[in-house]
């Protein structure tokens, strides 16, 4: 397995087990089936709820001996109601309670948006607290206080556009060591991409087969499907492969890393196979001419009239 190399000689395996929508009671066979077939990283996140489960799978396959806790990177995020300084440090440890770990190997700010305590989605814009209250930064020097103390390996962010990263470069001790971010044929972002490869921050892409199992209330009504992509089923075809593992092939071609959720058997042995699935240039290249800037993910919910927050603030600034 390809990984990316951090500058303590660090190595984040480059594929890893989505977990967002993995239902309660699903989440624990997802995960022992992935450290069964051989993932060595696993995403995770409070607002998943599921990650009590995780912990427990997780406890359950090292206890078995099926992996050393050494070789399974485990990212988990902050979520948007406890980037207030005081309220980082506690989240961070009911996370650690919650997956029965000491340290994680990677802690993300899960988004650039601030929400009131114990809120995990807002109900009105009332529920939002503006940035300039709770600013980024803030948050941030909370982030590298956990960091320097040893209680998370890395820290990162997830959703950051590049103004927003660059802040943190600028006003941070530590840079972003991460951002996890919506990428797939249909989002390619492009200047992120070279952004990111310039200034040495790796990128993660979420979504990377289009989340269809998304609940409706996130869908689009005529959001396109990008498992159903005729340009990648004909690639796959010609590789004998499945146009999940062509996408996942895809992200790891472009060298970030990438976390495909599944709580189907079959398709976390797939996803992981997909490692090994060479794609040619022409196949780049065809992928590449699907780019239609197309975000699955839009954060409308927390941009509706009256929030602080706006699309272009989150997005492109
Ligand atoms: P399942 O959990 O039954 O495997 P994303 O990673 O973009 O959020 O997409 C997750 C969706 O993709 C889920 O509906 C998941 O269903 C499905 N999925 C994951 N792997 C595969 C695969 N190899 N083939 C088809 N669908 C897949």
């Amino acid at each position: 397995m390809r990984t990316i190399s951090f500058e303590n000689g660090d190595e984040m395996p480059m594929l890893g087990l989505g977990t967002w929508k993995s239902a309660p009671g699903e989440a624990h066979e997802a995960v022992t089936t992935a450290i069964e077939v051989g993932y060595q990283h696993v995403d995770c996140a409070p607002i998943y709820k599921n990650e009590a489960e995780v912990g427990e799978a997780l406890t359950e396959s090292l206890d078995a001996g099926m992996a050393d806790r050494d070789d399974v990177w485990i990212t988990s995020k902050l979520w948007n109601d406890s980037h207030d300084p005081k309220h980082v440090r506690p989240a961070l440890e009911q996370t650690l309670d919650d997956l029965q770990l000491d340290v994680l190997d990677l802690y993300l700010v899960h988004w650039p948006v601030a929400f009131e305590r114990g809120v995990d989605y807002p109900s009105s814009p009332s529920k939002l607290v503006p940035l300039d209250e709770t600013p980024l930064t803030e948050t941030w020097a909370a982030m590298e206080e956990l960091k320097a103390e040893g209680r998370v390996r890395h820290i990162g962010v997830s959703n950051f556009n590049v103004p927003k990263l660059q802040l943190l470069q600028e006003e941070g001790r530590v840079a972003p060591e991460m951002n996890q971010i919506e990428l797939h044929p249909y989002l390619q972002q492009p200047e992120m991409l070279s952004f990111a490869r310039e200034q040495g921050i790796p990128l993660t892409a979420y979504s990377p087969l289009g989340s269809y199992d998304r609940p409706d209330s996130m869908k689009a009504d005529d959001e396109p499907t990008l498992l159903d992509e005729p340009t990648i089923h004909e690639i796959a075809e010609t590789h004998d492969a499945s146009p999940a593992q062509v996408l996942v092939s895809w992200a790891l071609h472009r060298d970030t890393a990438v976390i495909p959720k599944s709580t189907t058997p079959s398709h976390i042995q797939q996803n992981l196979e997909a490692a090994e699935l060479e794609l040619t240039n022409d196949d780049m290249e065809a992928i590449a001419a699907l780019d239609r800037g197309y975000r699955y993910l839009t954060a409308e919910d927390w941009t509706v009239e009256g929030s602080p927050y706006t699309q272009s603030q989150i997005w492109d600034e």
